[in-house]
């Protein structure tokens, strides 16, 4: 599949423009509402929202923690998934200073989504897949994700990649409170 991974960029933000227009959004939470935010940010400063997408040093707006308190942001770098155009949204983050990630941010170090019409090809597999090397290359020897519980396909998508589960949690604020399951690859 030719599937690749690309860095945001001005002109390939018309496309990722398209896909939140149709209501599709990469915040998996909060949907629809994060995509018109986003269709706001990128009409008032398209290039400082492709700017803000890649925070590798860290740095840039604090982020709103999952108590409701505000903290500095971890670093990190979002990468799209492009075939033929936009297909998905992948972002690894990490924690300061190269160190685990700390304990208000329990989201784990990949997340990614695929819009609707792109999905059951294979792209988040294989975004995942091309990812974690880059993952390595900052120094992590792995990465922690989670998925919900009834989210198969994504289930699927870590397990192809030689993820472990390492705990369900079936409480808390995470994803809206439901069953969560907590997986590591080792890279
Ligand atoms: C999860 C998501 C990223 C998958 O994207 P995708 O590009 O369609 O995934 P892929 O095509 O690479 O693989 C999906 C796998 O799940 C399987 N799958 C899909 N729906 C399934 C279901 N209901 N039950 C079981 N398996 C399912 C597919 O068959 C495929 O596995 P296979 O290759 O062994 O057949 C996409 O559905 C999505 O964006 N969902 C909303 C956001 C989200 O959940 N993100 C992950 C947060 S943890």
């Amino acid at each position: 599949m030719p599937v690749k991974l690309v860095a945001p960029s001005l002109d390939l933000l018309p496309a990722y423009a398209d896909a939140l227009r149709r209501g599709w959004s990469a915040d998996n939470v909060r949907g629809k509402a994060a995509a018109d935010e986003e269709l706001e940010r990128i009409s008032a400063d398209p290039q400082g929202f492709v700017d803000s997408l890649d925070n590798p040093d860290s740095g840039g707006p604090p982020v709103r923690r999952v108590d409701g308190s505000l903290g500095p942001r971890l670093p990190s770098i979002r990468r799209w998934l492009w075939d033929d155009g936009f297909c998905g949204s992948i972002g690894l983050r990490w924690g300061p200073d190269g160190g685990p990630l700390p304990d208000w941010f329990p989201y784990g170090h990949i997340g990614y989504a695929v819009p609707p019409w792109r999905r059951g090809r294979g792209y988040a597999t294989e975004g995942l897949k091309l990812l974690l090397p880059e993952a390595r290359a900052r120094g992590l020897d792995h990465v922690e994700l989670t998925t919900e519980a009834d989210n198969p396909a994504s289930q699927r998508v870590v397990v192809k990649n030689g993820g472990r589960v390492v705990a369900r949690e079936s409480s808390g604020t995470l994803h809206g409170g439901a069953e969560v399951i907590r997986w590591r690859i080792d890279l």
